[in-house]
């Protein structure tokens, strides 16, 4: 197929790079005159959106109605410039928890794991990850010791703020589980090299 990316940034040049490997068409738009975002969608019978989200409203002015009817596919994560969600999450029921008892060392944990899964750990043979939040390290580290304990691969997910991520990951593992049909026998793993 011909696809457009709009963005020759890491995620352009990533995707293009695979996807070019796989027999595809190529071609690319972003603010570099020799390059034009319009040129780009207009060839493309697929366009992919792979600027930052910032950019997102000049770049779909510039795709203007070349996108008519074709698939964009969206990759941009929406991030303010502290690299926090600018849409959705400005904060989580483990900070507002913690709001409550201040004295306490809230971490969030084991929120994306069905309880089916939540005694072993594990799916099959296949680890899960418990991913873990908390503002106090040392807190953090004794609740992912148990995780590790339990049989769990325990990952810090940094501050109690990340329980704004951890809590809509554990809303989409109930979405594939129940509405999608998929059943609890599924969970989330990270891959690590
Ligand atoms: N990096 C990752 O691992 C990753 C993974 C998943 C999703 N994402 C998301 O994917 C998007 C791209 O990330 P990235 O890492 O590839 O960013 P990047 O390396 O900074 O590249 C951004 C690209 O967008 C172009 N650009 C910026 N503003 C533009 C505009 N108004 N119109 C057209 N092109 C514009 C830039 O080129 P010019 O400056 O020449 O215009 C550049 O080629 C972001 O929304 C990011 O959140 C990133």
């Amino acid at each position: 197929m011909k696809l457009a990316f709009i963005g020759r940034g890491n995620v352009g040049t990533a995707l293009s790079t695979g996807l070019a490997r796989a027999g595809h068409e190529v071609r690319f738009g972003h603010r570099d005159p020799k390059e034009p975002v319009q040129a780009a969608a207009g060839w493309g019978e697929v366009i992919f959106l792979a600027v930052p989200f910032s950019g997102v409203e000049e770049a779909v002015r510039g795709i203007g109605r070349a996108a008519d009817g074709k698939v964009l596919v969206d990759v941009t994560n929406a991030l303010d410039q502290h690299m926090d969600l600018a849409i959705g999450f400005s904060t989580s029921g483990a900070e507002e928890l913690q709001k409550k008892v201040p004295a306490a060392r809230v971490v969030k944990a084991f929120n994306t794991v069905f309880a089916q899964n939540q005694s072993s750990g594990r799916v099959g043979n296949e680890q899960l990850t418990a991913f873990v939040a908390g503002d106090d390290p040392e807190a953090k580290g004794v609740v992912m010791r148990l995780a590790s304990d339990i049989g769990f691969d325990p990952v810090d997910t940094g501050p109690l703020k990340s329980a704004r991520y951890l809590e809509p990951m554990g809303i989409m593992m109930i979405g594939l589980g129940y509405t999608l049909g998929m059943g609890t026998g599924i969970g989330y793993r990270l891959v690590r090299k």
